[in-house]
This record gives C-alpha cells, sequence and structure tokens, in this order.
C-alpha cells in the first residue's frame, strides 16, 4: 500500500474510533445526567410514599381496633380462651387463680388488680390504668412486648380479629 494512503487510512480509523468514544462520552454524559437526575424525584417520592404508608399504617392501627372490635364476636372469643386460656386463667365470678390471675370483671377491675396474685413488676406498674381494647389487644398480641418480664409466658394471638374477638368476650365478664 501507497505509505500515504496508509496513513489516510490509519489517520481514517483514529478519527472513527475517536468520534466513536466521544459519541459514547456524549451519549454517556447524557445518559448519566438523565440518571442522575432522574433518582431524586423517585427518592422523594418513595420518602414520601413510605412516610405517608408509616402514617396511614399508624392511622390503620387506631382504625382498627376499633373497626375489629364494632365486627368482633363474643362467642367465638369465648371458644379461643376455653382453647388457650383456660389452662392458666378462670374467667368465672371467684374462680380461682392458676399460673395466672382469675379474669372475673377484667375490662372494670383495673390492671394487676386482683388481690392475692402476685403479678410481676411490670404488670403493677400499669396498675393505675384499666385495661382498654387498645392495651388488651396489644398485650395480647404479644405479652412480653407489652410488658416487661410479665409472669404470662404466652406467644401472643397473631391474629387481629381473634384478638378482638376475646376482648370482646373477656368484656363481657362482669358486664
Ligand atoms: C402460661 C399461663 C398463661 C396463659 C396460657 C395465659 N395467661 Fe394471662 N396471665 C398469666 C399470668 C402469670 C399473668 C400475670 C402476668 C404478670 O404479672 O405479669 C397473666 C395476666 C393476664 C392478664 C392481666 C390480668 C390483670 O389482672 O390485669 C390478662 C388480661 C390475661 N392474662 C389474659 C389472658 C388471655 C386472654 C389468655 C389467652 C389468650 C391468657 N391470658 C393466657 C398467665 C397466662
Amino acid at each position: 500500500m501507497n505509505p500515504e494512503l496508509r496513513n489516510i487510512a490509519v489517520g481514517m480509523i483514529f478519527a472513527s474510533i475517536l468520534s466513536l468514544l466521544s459519541l459514547g462520552y456524549i451519549a454517556n454524559a447524557l445518559y448519566g445526567v438523565g440518571h442522575e437526575k432522574l433518582p431524586d424525584p423517585v427518592i422523594e417520592g418513595a420518602e414520601q410514599a413510605s412516610a405517608g404508608a408509616v402514617g396511614s399504617a399508624a392511622k390503620k392501627h387506631e382504625v382498627s381496633v376499633a373497626s375489629l372490635m364494632a365486627a368482633a364476636q363474643p362467642q367465638k372469643g369465648a371458644k379461643t380462651f376455653k382453647k388457650k386460656c383456660t389452662s392458666c386463667h378462670t374467667i368465672e365470678q371467684g374462680g380461682k387463680d392458676k399460673t395466672g390471675p382469675n379474669l372475673f370483671s377484667i375490662a372494670k377491675r383495673g390492671i394487676g388488680k386482683k388481690a392475692g396474685f402476685k403479678y410481676s413488676k411490670g404488670l403493677v406498674a400499669k396498675s393505675a390504668e384499666l385495661w382498654s381494647d387498645e392495651s388488651l389487644n396489644s398485650f395480647l398480641t404479644k405479652p412480653a412486648a407489652y410488658i416487661k418480664k410479665t409472669k404470662m409466658s404466652f406467644a401472643g394471638i397473631k391474629k387481629p380479629a381473634a384478638r378482638a374477638d376475646l376482648i370482646a368476650f373477656l368484656k363481657s365478664s362482669g358486664k
């Protein structure tokens, strides 16, 4: 090949490699810019969405205890009580204490108020309060999480509707 032609050919090859590279660079820059700019609103949106979700979850939680209670069936709760609670609790008036205290009129007598029963410190610390739908719901979801070092060694009842049924049953005691 004529050296001059070869030079031109080599030059052209370099030129095209260069232009490919710079095209790539430009494309990359554009693409990169596009990419850098995009995530901001997406992340913001996600944060807002999750903040919103937390907010609505909190609201949902409030609403759900009340609305679950509105739909609660105490007869169903009675069955659950028989199955899961009677190993440690009686609920009829004058019933004896077992591992746990008798629960007669539990929603009205106040937290930790069964005379003669030795409660845990954590439960006694709450004894100025009455049991409410909310606190019973929290306690029965996971007793140890609601009252530190509670003596009630019971894992909890997972299903919200089953808890509501049970709470409705507990509240029917001593009415
Ligand atoms: C393994 C035994 C055991 C089981 C099962 C059990 N409990 Fe208890 N429960 C206890 C003990 C012990 C306490 C006292 C807790 C403390 O002092 O921290 C207690 C406390 C309570 C209290 C508070 C009593 C008060 O006077 O304030 C309620 C309400 C209660 N249990 C409901 C239930 C329900 C409803 C079930 C069934 C889902 C249940 N428990 C299952 C042992 C048990």
